[in-house]
């Protein structure tokens, strides 16, 4: 089993689990707290980017595959 897991939720975040670090566009290291599992954002509406904040919920975010299974 690999040391990190990325898994995706349903029209959510994706799920980081291992140890990882994550630099934002200038190469600077982002302070993961020591958290072993993290949340980035994927619906772009994050006010804490490049987390996940939970605002996916508010706007009713539908991740492409699920919006094509909704209108079909
Ligand atoms: S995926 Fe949760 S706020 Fe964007």
């Amino acid at each position: 089993m690999p040391d990190v897991e990325i898994s995706i939720r349903p029209s959510g975040p994706y799920l980081v689990r291992g140890p990882v670090s994550l630099h934002d566009s200038d190469g600077n290291a982002i302070d993961l707290g020591g958290k072993e599992v993290i949340a980035l954002c994927r619906c772009g509406a994050s006010t804490t980017k490049p987390f996940c904040d939970g605002t996916h919920s508010k706007i009713g975010f539908l991740a492409a595959t699920q919006a094509a299974q909704d209108s079909g």
